[in-house]
């Protein structure tokens, strides 16, 4: 896709025009919706240890992630679902021939999966795949294909398998490359013919957030030593892995593309004191530090200071710096949800938290039921800001609001979402035509799934509804919401309808009190 396919407008009040090809979308991760956590021979994975804690704050995101060798040891022995949700996912493995049905109907023109690393090695340290779990994802992609649904495909998000936490700790391991390079290997020996799009690691920067999740490490394991020295030897492992894998990836699927995968928190300053500025733009810096290195090719050198400020030792060889500098990306995806602000003294201030991390309330914001801070706007600061520093094609591969939506004769009123992506593709649009290049778009969570930080099913996403609760009772039967209707006429006239935003309003504040707050700021 290049500049001149797209029709640009400066107005900011204009419809806005997406390029011919943008690739409309949604977006899961196997861990959170295939279930069959025990069948095909699949092992566990760190998500299938993670689990829901009804009695817990669910905005006490830090509680509900640290996990122990305790909690690890009871996972082992626990043998069921339970208060393991993600074992459960929404049975998307019994039931994706429907759900790709849905898709189809929904007019996708891509769908962001992942390949559970369990289904293939279920310990991670086979020789040789598993052959039920690779004639899965054949018949998975297969599917895809045949209904015109382009796969863009997540290498890890979230699963690494459980006995690396157990056998190794997790992604400090050295070794956790060449395992994972195996994995590598198979994904694109068998599946390159379906599958154009690669991401390696789901926000990658997530794990100082959640390091069990993100890299299986359990921080009791480590003794004495240092947590930040522990987090950045494993982030290493990781970009080493993932550059490796882009060059993997070249010999052995030519043509195809990968992408970094980036949580974008842009943060703004609190006010114009200098000393603000300054705090925000570094928070902004130590966001962009994982795809600065997956573009750029090397640490930036704020980073070695630091390290060298905090006498942190990474242990990293010329071979290492060398892959890094070769493997570098061909575009640039990131999950979009909210902004934060960025303070000099945020002691006094209310505070909002969201994805595993929080921050000073922005108080021209509003949030939602989870307290994550809306704001459409910043995806356009963010669209172009992030085409700005990389001058590569961008994909936002996450995107949405968590609700908890009623089913009501067989589908839910949801306009509260309506009106959330009407605002978020408008200003998508307004920063491809402010210059940035956007390949495509992919709702998170486009048809309900288990939720990622909290276990629940009752925080949806999707435009279709899993008739399943949070202890897994229900039928599992699939239901199209309202925003299904309204995405389908978003695709079929590429971007061109998103709505009568009026109407919309009218109708989602009378379903949602904090849609109504919200609307007054945009
Ligand atoms: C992203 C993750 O950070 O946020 C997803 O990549 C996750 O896995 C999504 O599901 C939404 O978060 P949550 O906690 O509401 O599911």
């Amino acid at each position: 896709m290049t500049e001149s396919t797209m029709t640009a407008s400066t107005s900011t009040c204009a419809r806005p025009v997406f390029p011919s090809g943008f690739l409309w979308g949604g977006a899961l991760a196997a861990n959170q919706c295939e279930g069959a956590w025990n069948i095909g021979g699949k092992g566990l994975s760190v998500a299938d240890a993670t689990t829901h804690k009804p009695d817990l704050d669910p905005t006490d995101y830090q509680a509900a992630h640290s996990i122990t060798t305790a909690d690890i040891e009871a996972a082992i022995a626990y043998e069921g679902t339970g208060i393991y949700a993600k074992r459960r996912g929404n049975d998307f493995y019994h039931r994706y021939l429907e759900d790709l049905d849905l898709m189809q109907e929904m007019g996708f023109k891509t769908l962001r999966v992942s390949i559970q690393w369990t289904r293939l090695f279920p310990t991670g340290q086979e020789q040789e795949p598993n052959p039920e779990g690779v004639a899965f994802y054949h018949r998975l992609f297969r599917a895809m294909v045949e209904r015109g649904i382009e796969p863009l495909v997540t290498l890890h998000h979230y699963e690494q398998p459980l006995a690396l936490s157990v056998h190794r700790r997790g992604w400090y391991d050295r070794e956790m490359i060449d395992l994972f390079l195996r994995f590598c290997r198979v994904c694109f020996t068998e599946y390159s013919t379906y599958v154009r799009y690669w991401l390696t690691f789901n926000e990658i920067d997530s794990i100082f957030r959640h390091p069990f999740t993100t890299a299986g490490i359990v921080l009791d394991q480590f003794g004495s030593l240092d947590g930040e020295q522990v987090i950045y030897q494993a982030l290493h492992h990781q970009l080493v892995a993932a550059a490796q894998a882009a060059i993997l990836m070249r010999e052995l699927a030519p043509g195809a593309q990968m992408g970094c995968m980036l949580t974008r928190t842009l943060h703004y300053p609190m006010t114009c004191h200098p000393e603000d500025c300054l705090i925000a733009q570094r928070t902004n810096r130590e966001n962009y530090l994982y795809s600065d290195v997956q573009v750029l090719g090397e640490y930036p050198r704020w980073l070695l200071n630091e390290w060298e400020r905090k006498g942190i030792s990474v242990q990293m060889g010329q071979a290492d710096l060398d892959a890094i500098r070769a493997g570098t990306v061909d575009f640039v995806s990131f999950s979009y949800y909210m902004s934060m602000v960025s303070t000099r003294d945020d002691t006094a201030m209310p505070k909002v938290s969201g994805n595993l991390t929080s921050g000073a309330k922005n108080p021209y914001l509003e949030v939602t039921e989870w307290n994550w801070q809306i704001d459409p706007q910043g995806l356009r600061f963010s669209l172009i800001d992030l085409y700005d520093r990389y001058r590569l094609p961008l994909f936002i591969v996450e995107n949405g609001v968590g609700a908890k939506d009623q089913l009501v004769d067989g589908t839910v009123q949801d306009q509260y979402r309506i009106e959330y992506f009407r605002q978020h593709i408008s200003q998508i649009g307004l920063a491809i035509a402010e210059g940035a290049v956007v390949m495509g778009y992919t709702p998170w969570g486009c048809i309900d799934i288990v939720s990622m930080s909290t276990c629940q099913m009752s925080k949806r996403y999707g435009f279709v509804y899993v008739d399943a609760d949070d202890a897994g009772g229900g039928s599992y039967d699939r239901f199209r919401k309202r925003s299904f209707s309204w995405y389908q006429r978003v695709i079929a006239t590429n971007g061109a309808e998103l709505g009568d935003l009026d109407q919309l309003h009218a109708v989602a504040v009378s379903r949602h009190p904090a849609m109504e707050r919200m609307q007054s700021t945009w």
